[in-house]
């Protein structure tokens, strides 16, 4: 036995503004799995979580229900709970953000920030609500996107072309709050200089094995490159959160308190225990050296999670993560999950349909220690789960126990199947260990496919037939069974109540990593595992098609600057930088009419052009194109425009958009028109 180890494990909080959903799921059963295999294994293993709780959007669902705030985050916390109990997800301790002790361990944090000299206080402007008289959270703003135009968009991002942004981008703001539009106003924020850290972030993103190596390269290309920017930590009120001890009016924004709730949550279970916090985590001590961190996260957050909550931990002299361990997003049938389509199933509709096992081993089978996404493919779902759990694994016991109920399990020689199950197993903990979940179950299903060709040749259902055969029949069923408990001991992290069930069947307790089933009494078999049956997934689907959920989708953003690198071979490079979709997505292309087009008197160059964008937008546009076209040709003519830039105060007026042309010049010049079908206001793509 390894020397027992001291192992912290937290998943992300979820909000608790929206349901859990199988996107979410990838986590919680990625880290129950991992700690499962560390208990099984004898560590000092305790995984904790809790509900993200503060911010704007629980306020806003608290508004809409007519309820408080704390009513959400009860009844959310309920369903959280018991969403993830029936997952088989069990936490040493479950917490909420919104506790005592998540704010005293806040203003330590702060106070050791503070001691530093990392806050700065800087004037920015914000949105004002004059009529409610309150500052605005980017979420009460809504307005046309910046980006790309699209109306109806939250104040920090756009559904439509996916870009993030402040609220004080947003054109035509209007606040949620009272209708009125908001004014900008000046506010003092509070900020956490990073940058300052630089040098540590640099050393503990870049070794030490904190990272997997795509992170750490990542985080050097895009962040540590460059100064890292002050990040803003304070919100003011009204805001629901911790309000800042000095500098009332002042609120942490969640992302400040929501990881310390991390902490909080361990110093809570620690107190309940009368375990010694001091060695669990805290500042960083000699009680606590031998202590691991793990934090299992979503790539979407990495950036919190590598940069901003290091360098909180470092700056209060809190003991640091051991590992951040990153996963990517869920897909299902090879898109992004989707209301529409069904495939945006919550926790709670899938229990409804089938076994939360099937689930647990699908992703474990699927998940590797790096960070791609993840896909859900609903037949390889249906027939993975058939063919590996039902049709190789469980199908080892019911071809075997019920021959030899009531025998004890003895092995004179161990068959070629039942040694390779057993010499395979410091190899899968390995491969827990990694995260490498997919590779483990691929070991354990070879071994699986092994013992079922054994067992195949020793036909103990002809054996059985032969009562002269019956020493013949106790071995060979012996041998299976011994070799499926070895399989579904290896499987127990990702399985647990298979496994519980199949120790029931040999009277064993308090199952352990390599545990023998030698001289167990085989009990009485009962069915361990059914098939999926394809039509329950279709079900589950159609109810979530046809369902109104209430997942809300991730409502706390934070911008986050990179600086994209530019290491791209694109032989497009050679005519302009290379640019990414999103700096393609902030170009807003679209199909306009020239409804009247004159000379200016004063250029020979340009011709004035009157267009229309639809929906009553006209724009005056001065266009360089004077030497290859005449006024009256161009009346009606569709053409595409820049409609984002910035009016441009010319001699002769004001331009408000770009039309679009090719060619070197003089009479060479082509304007775009779209084809023939194509409306003016259409976006182009
Ligand atoms: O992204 C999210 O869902 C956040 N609620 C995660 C918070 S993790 C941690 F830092 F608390
Ligand atoms: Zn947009």
């Amino acid at each position: 036995m390894p020397e027992q180890r001291r192992i912290l494990v937290t998943s992300a909080l979820p909000y608790a503004n929206g349901h859990i959903h199988i996107g979410h799921l990838v986590e919680y059963l990625q880290t129950d799995i991992w700690v499962r295999f560390q208990k099984l294994r004898g560590h000092d293993c305790r995984y904790f979580c809790a509900d993200d709780t503060h911010g704007t959007a629980i306020t806003i669902r608290a508004k809409q229900e007519g309820v408080s705030e704390t009513d959400i985050i009860a009844r959310m916390s309920e369903a959280h709970q018991r969403d993830f109990a029936d997952f088989g997800i069990v936490f040493d301790h479950y917490s909420s953000t919104n506790s005592e002790t998540n704010r005293q361990l806040c203003h330590q944090i702060w106070a050791g920030l503070r001691q530093r000299d990392l806050i700065i206080e800087r004037e920015v402007a914000r949105l004002f609500d004059e009529e409610a008289g309150t500052f605005l959270a980017d979420r009460f703003v809504k307005g046309s996107c910046p980006k790309c135009g699209a109306e109806d968009q939250y104040g920090d991002s756009c559904d439509r072309c996916g870009a993030t942004y402040s609220a004080t981008e947003v054109i035509n703001p209007v606040s949620t709050i009272s209708g009125s539009t908001p004014a900008l106003r000046m506010s003092n924020q509070l900020f956490v200089r990073i940058e300052a850290l630089h040098d540590f972030l640099q050393d503990w993103t870049q070794s030490g094995n904190h990272l997997q190596p795509e992170v750490a390269n990542y985080l050097k290309g895009h962040f540590l490159g460059e100064p890292l920017h002050d990040w803003d930590v304070s919100r003011p009120a009204p805001y629901f959160g911790f309000e800042i001890p000095d500098a009332p009016g002042n609120f942490w924004y969640v992302w400040f308190d929501a990881p310390i709730g991390y902490i909080a949550s361990c110093k809570e279970w620690c107190q309940a225990q009368g375990e010694d916090f001091a060695r669990w985590w805290g500042p960083e001590s000699e009680a606590n050296a031998n202590t691991e961190i793990h934090h299992f996260i979503g790539k979407d957050i990495q950036y919190f999670h590598t940069l901003f909550w290091p360098a909180m931990l470092h700056a209060a002299g809190f003991k640091l993560p051991s590992t951040v361990r990153i996963h990517g997003f869920l897909t299902v049938d090879g898109e992004k999950m989707s209301k529409s389509k069904g495939t945006f199933v919550t926790a709670r509709t899938y229990l409804k349909h089938l076994s939360p096992q099937y689930l647990r081993y699908y992703y474990a089978a699927k998940l590797t220690n790096r960070v791609d996404d993840l896909d859900l493919n609903l037949d390889e779902f249906v027939a993975k789960i058939n063919s590996d759990l039902v049709g190789k694994v469980v199908n080892l016991a019911s071809r075997t126990a019920r021959f030899i109920s009531g025998e004890q399990l003895q092995v004179a020689n161990p068959g070629a199947a039942l040694e390779r199950s057993r010499a395979v197993r410091e190899q899968v903990a390995a491969l827990y260990e990694s995260g490498n979940f997919a590779a483990a179950m691929r070991e354990i299903m070879a071994c699986a496919d092994a013992a079922n060709e054994f067992i195949e040749n020793a036909k103990p259902w002809t054996l059985a037939k032969d009562p002269a055969k019956r020493e013949e029949l106790i071995a060979a069923c012996s041998q299976g069974l011994l070799t499926y408990w070895e399989l579904v001991l290896m499987l127990g992290p990702v399985l647990p109540d298979l496994l519980q069930e199949s120790a029931k069947l040999f009277g064993l307790e308090h199952p352990q990593w390599g545990m023998s089933a030698e001289g167990a009494t085989v009990g009485t078999f009962r069915h361990l595992m059914q098939r999926v049956d394809p039509k329950a997934v279709a079900a589950m689907i159609q109810e979530t098609a046809t369902a109104s959920i209430d997942t809300a989708p991730k409502p706390n953003t934070e911008k986050v600057s990179s600086s994209t690198a530019s290491t791209n071979e694109n032989p497009i490079e050679a005519l302009a930088p290379a640019i990414d979709i999103e700096q393609f997505n902030a170009i807003d292309l679209r199909v306009a009419e020239i409804l009247h087009a004159e000379a200016v008197q004063e250029s020979k160059k340009l011709l004035r052009l009157q267009v229309s964008l639809g929906g009553g937008d006209e724009r005056c546009i001065f266009a360089g194109i004077a030497s290859a076209y005449q006024p009256a040709d161009l009346v009606g003519r569709k053409v595409v425009v820049i409609a984002n830039l910035p009016p441009r105060k010319m001699k002769f007026g004001t331009s408000e958009a770009m039309a679009l042309a090719a060619g070197p010049g003089g009479k060479e010049i082509f304007l775009l028109s779209p084809d023939s079908g194509a409306t003016p206001g259409m976006r182009i793509h």
